[in-house]
């Protein structure tokens, strides 16, 4: 195995290593990854999406652009595999994924895992793609989920609570349809409320400390004084359980729960205003990288690692100014970021023996700087 070229600080991890088969066009590619910016350029449809495509299927068990893994496997093979060897706290694991149209087979360090957590926490990747604007822009899940990363990445215990929420949460739906449900439902609304009140304080506290990442971040990437963001919890002040006892008709007439943790939401404003009604497209970009990137600070400062970057199309809808701007960020960050776009050579100039730049064509990856 080859050593990694750079030793990196112990904020890591790294991938120093990639390997794709069967993943759409990719039918066979190895790289060595630089470890700080990989930039990817070649024409349309040559597989540039793809690669990063590899690494977030390898770090978290599917991809982001489909759900049928038939649609991702290259036409007329049985399965994919992505591998990786991943720099880590002085050590290099190898791990990999093999996803046939069914199942996935996930292996660290040699060994078969039965799920994707492991990878999770071994690998914390970020995406940034062109449709991350509806983080901003559209409904609440997607403010929800990018929490959920978050705090699940500082806080171990954040899973458990919520696995232990959902499971309740789903007995109290399946219970609101049946004839005589008070008796059934109690329990479960017991239950409900006392995993949200633990997801709900580690989210709270997530927030706080987060926000004042989100605040330097705003004035440096958008030269915004006053970025604000509110967490709202999904229920009224109180107990969740009292809640659900008086909703408990109304909620049946709907047919499903509506209040509690899987209600929460992340209010984005800009002094007193709405974020959204503030921002051209152009700056909502520049928003989606404010709140990620302040996301991984919050995570090296807690736990003293750096998620793995992947931005798809980074030069789209983004000014030169806005592009500068961010590129200088991540640059400073030292974070390994991998970052798609056809135009990125001309844009971007600073290239540092820690970068590294590769044409993709047809399917093929070849380093060129
Ligand atoms: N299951 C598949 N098998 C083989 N090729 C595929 C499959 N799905 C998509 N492709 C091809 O893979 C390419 C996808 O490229 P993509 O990574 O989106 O390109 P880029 O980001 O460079 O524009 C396209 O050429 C598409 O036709
Ligand atoms: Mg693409």
């Amino acid at each position: 195995m080859k050593p990694a070229r750079y030793s990196p600080p112990v904020t890591v991890p790294i991938v120093t290593h990639l390997a794709i088969q069967n993943l759409r066009i990719l039918n066979n590619v190895a790289v060595d990854l630089a470890p700080q910016a990989n930039l990817f350029t070649g024409p349309n449809a040559s597989g540039k999406t793809t690669v990063l495509e590899a690494l977030y299927v390898l770090a978290r068990g599917r991809s982001f652009r489909e759900t049928q893994w038939t649609a991702i496997i290259a036409e007329r093979e049985e399965s994919l595999r992505v591998f990786a060897r991943v720099f880590d706290q002085g050590k290099t694991v190898p791990v990999g994924i093999e996803h046939d149209r069914h199942q996935a087979v996930i292996r660290i360090k040699g060994e078969t895992q039965r799920n994707t957590r492991t990878l999770l926490e071994q690998l914390p990747v970020q995406l940034i793609a062109p449709d991350s604007h509806r983080l901003i822009e559209q409904g609440p899940q997607y403010r929800r989920q990018y929490l959920d990363w978050g705090v699940f990445h500082v806080e171990q215990r954040f899973l458990g609570a919520w696995q232990r929420y959902r499971r309740a949460l789903k007995q109290r739906n399946a219970a609101l349809k049946a004839p005589a449900k008070d008796a059934v439902l109690e329990p479960w609304e017991l239950e409900m409320s006392s995993a949200a009140e633990e997801i709900d304080r580690y989210r709270a506290h997530y927030v706080e400390t987060l926000s004042p990442h989100l605040d330097d971040l705003g004035r440096e990437l958008l030269n915004l004084e006053e970025l604000g963001v509110r967490y709202l919890k999904g229920w009224r002040e109180g107990e969740l359980a009292m809640q659900l006892v008086t909703s408990r008709t109304s909620d049946a007439q709907q047919g499903y729960t509506r209040a509690g943790p899987h209600r929460a939401d992340l209010e984005l404003s800009i002094g007193n205003h709405k974020a959204v009604q503030r921002i051209s497209r152009g700056q909502q970009k520049a928003l989606v990288f404010a709140l990620t990137l302040a996301q991984a600070r919050l995570l090296n400062e807690r736990v003293d690692r750096k998620p793995i970057l992947l931005v798809d199309d980074f030069g789209a809808e983004l000014d030169d100014h806005h592009l500068k701007r961010i590129w200088s960020v991540l640059q400073e960050s030292k974070s390994q970021v991998l970052l798609t776009g056809t135009d990125l050579k001309e844009r971007l100039s600073t290239q540092t023996p820690k970068d590294a730049l590769f044409h993709v064509e047809r399917g093929e990856v070849t380093r060129v700087l």
